[in-house]
């Protein structure tokens, strides 16, 4: 019989009917009752066996870990908690596995212990609702950005430019380290590198995605973007995936409209197309809030916190306006932040963010018009000479997701302010030939995806919700 999947025999009506189902033991109980797991569901299939009707060799091998192909009926299930379970007509054992080395035990372990062992731990309920999630939430920025008639542009991962002026970059070298060219000092000498030219890993494709809005109109990149950050926290990773859309003939209005559109979207995608797995986290961050002191604990719960985003429009508001919040609040018993909001001018630290959407207005935050000097070269530039046309939207208990613009389209402005920062006019002249050749109001933003999922599936540190986390700790493979 044909091998079906088995979400599919779960949320199929029928029963008394044969199928093949293959996947990996979870548990093996009382010598009859396989939990069997393929990924595609949390929720695994009862599969019964009769040790006299078997294969003494084979039914040794039935281990934890194990992967099995199983043929028999889905008949109605007798015992609580399932509905069908299969029958066994004959069971193969794909892979042995020793249950006394395998690092997955049944009994719930800690996340910490599972980023040590992250290369197995796709393997357990909490990790298979998280990336089952966070493809959905992917298909959906594409379906979302498709059906709006924006192009994916692929934007380069090596390249010469820094798009955020932060110089936080991986360098791309092509020399031969073992016989390195060195200069009279004795250094290595990169002038050589990548055909002459020194590059990097890029930490955004937005310089290049504006060269396609102005063309195409409306654009969006999806990629990894690396930055080498050396902040050890539970909300960056040093190479982690953006979605910035860039888009012709918007203003910040429109560009904040479209974000909070986009966002909205996505949530309910995930909603609609991953209820069990949400659900289950839901459950995951209950019993985690229970181990917290009442005071600490969140009023609402994961799939409330979803719908409450899409439910409610974001509060905009301006730097200006927040920095004046600040000042009037009183954040905690001790009436003060740890970093005091003075003067105007200062960057927001996350406990302002926090404060504002967690305490002030209890939802996400769209801040704009933040003053010129925090923000990067490109962002259009106010009349009043001081701020620039920036918008950053906070999430509860996320913090900033995303960042983005309006985009200076003016030609003498950016340069002139390009040369006030000290950024290279001559090597950018591919980015600034866009103002030179029918320039044209134009804005972006980018979302960091992992911070998305973190939100969607309500997991506190990003390095669970990314595969493969690279971060200054962690790059095994
Ligand atoms: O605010 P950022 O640096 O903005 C840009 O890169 C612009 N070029 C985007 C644009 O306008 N097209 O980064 C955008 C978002 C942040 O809001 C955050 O969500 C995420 O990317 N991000 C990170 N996520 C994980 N780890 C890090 N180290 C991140 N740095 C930024
Ligand atoms: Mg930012």
């Amino acid at each position: 019989s044909q091998r079906v999947k088995i979400r599919q025999v779960l949320q199929d009506e029928r029963t008394n009917y044969e199928v093949t189902v293959k996947g990996w033991v979870r548990t093996f109980r009382n010598n009859q009752f396989i939990a069997l797991n393929d990924g595609s569901t949390n929720n695994n299939l009862q599969v019964v066996v009769q040790e006299a009707e078997m294969d003494p060799a084979t039914f040794k091998r039935i281990t934890r870990g194990a992967a099995i192909s199983v043929t028999g009926e889905i008949i109605p299930s007798l015992g609580k908690g399932q509905r069908v379970e299969l029958k066994t007509a004959s069971l193969e054992i794909l892979g042995d596995c020793d249950a006394e080395a395998y690092p997955i035990q049944p009994q719930k372990q800690s996340l910490e212990f599972m980023r040590e062992i992250a290369h197995l731990r796709f393997r357990t309920n909490t990790f298979g609702a998280v990336f089952r999630t966070r493809h959905s939430l992917a298909f959906a920025v594409h379906q979302f950005f498709h059906q709006k008639g924006f192009v994916y542009l692929h934007t380069p991962i090596i390249t010469a430019s820094d798009a955020e002026g932060a110089g936080e970059m991986f360098r791309v070298t092509t020399l031969d380290m073992k016989n390195p060219p060195r200069n009279e000092a004795g250094e290595i000498d990169y002038k050589e590198d990548f055909f002459g030219k020194s590059t990097n890993l890029t930490v955004s494709g937005q310089l290049e995605g504006e060269l396609g809005a102005m063309a195409f109109g409306d654009i969006y990149t999806f990629g990894p973007t690396f930055r080498a950050e050396n902040s050890n926290t539970a909300r960056h990773l040093a190479e982690f995936w953006m979605i910035e859309p860039e888009m012709a003939f918007y203003e910040l209005k429109d560009n904040m409209d479209l974000a909070e559109e986009f966002i909205k979207y996505v949530i309910k995608f995930a909603l609609d197309n991953n209820r069990e797995d949400l659900e289950f986290l839901a459950q995951r961050l209950a019993d985690e809030e229970k181990q917290k002191p009442q005071a600490e604990r969140s009023d609402m719960g994961l799939i409330e916190k979803l719908e409450f985003v899409l439910n409610n429009e974001f509060e905009r508001i301006t730097y200006t306006e927040a920095i004046e919040i600040l000042r009037n609040s009183k954040p905690n018993k001790n009436k003060k932040f740890t970093y005091p909001v003075d003067a105007w001018g200062t960057d927001l630290q996350s406990e302002h963010e926090r404060y504002l959407v967690e305490k002030h207005f209890k939802k996400p935050v769209i801040l704009t018009d933040y003053p010129a000097a925090i923000k990067s070269f490109y962002m259009k530039q106010n009349e009043d000479g001081k701020t620039v046309r920036a918008m950053d939207i906070l999430f509860p208990g996320i913090g900033e997701i995303v960042g983005g613009s309006q985009r200076e389209e003016s030609y003498d402005k950016l340069v002139a302010r390009m040369n006030e920062l000290g950024i290279p006019v001559e090597e950018l002249y591919w980015y600034l030939d866009t103002r030179r050749f029918g320039t044209a109001p134009h804005s972006g933003f980018g979302l960091g995806f992992e911070r998305l999922v973190l939100f969607v599936t309500g997991m506190t540190n990003i390095r669970d919700v990314i595969p493969f986390p690279r971060t200054p700790k962690s790059a095994e493979f």
